[in-house]
């Protein structure tokens, strides 16, 4: 497994981000790359490997993947509810939110569904609690969630799969 010629060049442009003998800092970045480009989560081997190319141990790699909520350490959904369940939101009604996904997609959080389709996480504040409460899907916000507003959304994602 490796990234691609034109992912390496990317790879490559990402740690001259950054002062010699710095490289380390681009673990982020290149952890979104290796992400998005290996199954949109972080294998054991991918890790490594990205630990390989930043000429650093896989411990370090394990101890960021870990901490961040954004990295996958295990097969996720085509879709990744992001429900953040922080004060502001949790004060708004993201605990009714969370349990109207977890019903309406019979998964647990944390889980994805059978067919592969979705996939329900929690995490802690997104930066944006002014449109409490809400979801990261992706690269967008799903903000002022309501039961509707969350029916509006997975019939989307169905139709775009389809
Ligand atoms: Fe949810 Fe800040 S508490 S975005």
């Amino acid at each position: 497994m490796r990234f691609t010629d034109e992912k390496l060049i990317e790879v490559e442009a990402i740690i001259n981000r950054y002062p010699d003998g710095k490289h380390k800092s681009a673990l982020l970045p290149i952890l979104h790359l290796a992400q998005e480009e290996f199954g949109g989560w972080l294998d054991v081997p991918v890790m490594d490997y990205v630990a390989h190319i930043l000429k650093i141990e896989p411990i370090e790699v394990y101890e960021v993947a870990s901490f961040y909520s954004m990295y996958n350490l295990k097969p996720v959904g085509k879709y990744m509810f992001e429900v953040c369940q922080t004060g502001p939101c949790m004060i708004n009604g993201s605990d009714d939110i969370i349990a109207y996904i977890k019903e309406k997609l019979n998964i647990n959080v944390g889980e994805t569904t059978a067919d592969g389709m979705f996939t329900l996480k929690t995490v802690e504040c997104l930066g944006a609690c002014g449109y409490a409460p809400l979801m990261q899907l992706g690269k967008h916000y799903k903000e002022h969630l309501t039961k509707e507003k969350v029916d509006t959304i997975i019939e989307a994602c169905r139709a775009k799969a389809n």
